[in-house]
């Protein structure tokens, strides 16, 4: 068969059988996906591209059964409706939530060295700002307690999130056994509970670290951060690649007055922070520092006097 016969043919197959998309449950128009593009922006700051559509059904049509509807444009009208309840599973649906312990592991070395530098004189305090499921958190937990061979440090670590579901999964600890292989048998055995019966293959967090970490739902978003104070550290990782160069500056502004003098804040391996240089300077591997010429915004001013 000659090339141009066989595209035809292809093409007559095409015309003759429904592709995946036609034979979809539910009806998701190119309307119906910018919509959620404009949605989700609008609440969590993510911008979405057109690749992500296929993902975007998937994830929103179990929504959709959920709630007995047999549209997308109805599932939107509850959303754009204010369904505050409805609006929250739909901003969990689309959090991309991939996360591990000691993940990107060469920070964790660079935060014991700052925070033994802090010498223990005074309570350290650090942010992990897109906690997820409470992996890294711990991760910063049990470097802690190891630095300071206690599970009663001088620290505080506050785990926040977007997703209500996720921080729900962090607070509980409970993960399967696969999760901490790569941890040394000393770190499983010091911080870990191995499930048994029906629990068997799970492990869980043991409760001296659980106490050490406070989750929270937080949007970097919102207009106001109810932070009572300054932070040694803030971990930001792996979230600012899903928001654009200007949501990333004002996300990384109202951080620097959150940084006491010297704090650092910690990146996402494929995040850098040139379009911020007025902000943080680098000082390692995607770690930074505040500069002290930094301007500030006045909504920092302002969530900071209230808060
Ligand atoms: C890929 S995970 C990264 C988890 C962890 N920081 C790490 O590096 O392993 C991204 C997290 O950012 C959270 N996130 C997305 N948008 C957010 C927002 N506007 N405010 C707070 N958290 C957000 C998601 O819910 C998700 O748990």
């Amino acid at each position: 068969m000659s090339s141009h016969a066989t595209a035809t043919a292809r093409q007559e197959l095409h015309c003759g059988e429904p592709t995946a998309r036609e034979l979809r449950e539910f009806r998701f128009t190119d309307g119906d996906f910018a919509r959620v593009r404009e949605l989700i922006y609008r609440t969590a700051g993510i911008s979405l591209s057109q690749v992500k559509r296929d993902l975007v059904y998937g994830r929103l049509a179990r929504r959709l059964r959920v709630r007995g509807l047999t549209s997308f444009g109805d599932y939107l009208a509850i959303l754009e409706g204010g369904d505050s309840e409805e609006q929250e599973a739909f901003v969990n649906a689309l959090t991309t939530n991939l996360t591990s312990f000691f993940r990107e592991p060469h920070h964790f070395p660079i935060l014991a060295e700052h925070l033994k530098g802090l010498g223990g004189r005074r309570p350290l305090s650090i942010w992990c700002c897109a906690a997820s499921t409470g992996e890294e958190p711990y991760s910063i937990a049990m470097t802690v307690v190891e630095l300071f061979n206690t599970f009663t440090p001088p620290v505080r670590i506050l785990a926040t999130d977007i997703d209500t579901s996720v921080l729900e999964r962090g607070r509980r600890g409970i993960y399967t056994m696969d999760r901490i292989e790569r941890l040394t048998p000393e770190q499983r055995k010091r911080f870990f509970l191995r499930g048994d019966g029906s629990n068997a293959g799970l492990v869980r967090v043991r409760p001296e670290l659980q106490r050490l970490v406070t989750f929270r739902r937080l949007n970097l978003l919102d207009a106001y951060w109810p932070m009572g104070g300054r932070f040694d550290a803030i971990f930001c990782r792996n979230v600012m690649i899903y928001f654009d160069k200007e949501t990333q500056y004002a996300i990384l502004k109202r951080f620097v007055p959150l940084l006491l003098p010297d704090g650092l804040l910690f990146a996402g391996h494929s995040e850098s922070f040139h379009h911020a240089a007025d902000l943080f300077r680098i000082r390692g591997k995607t770690v930074y520092s505040a500069r002290e010429d930094a301007p500030l915004s006045a909504t920092v001013r302002r969530s900071n006097a209230s808060g």
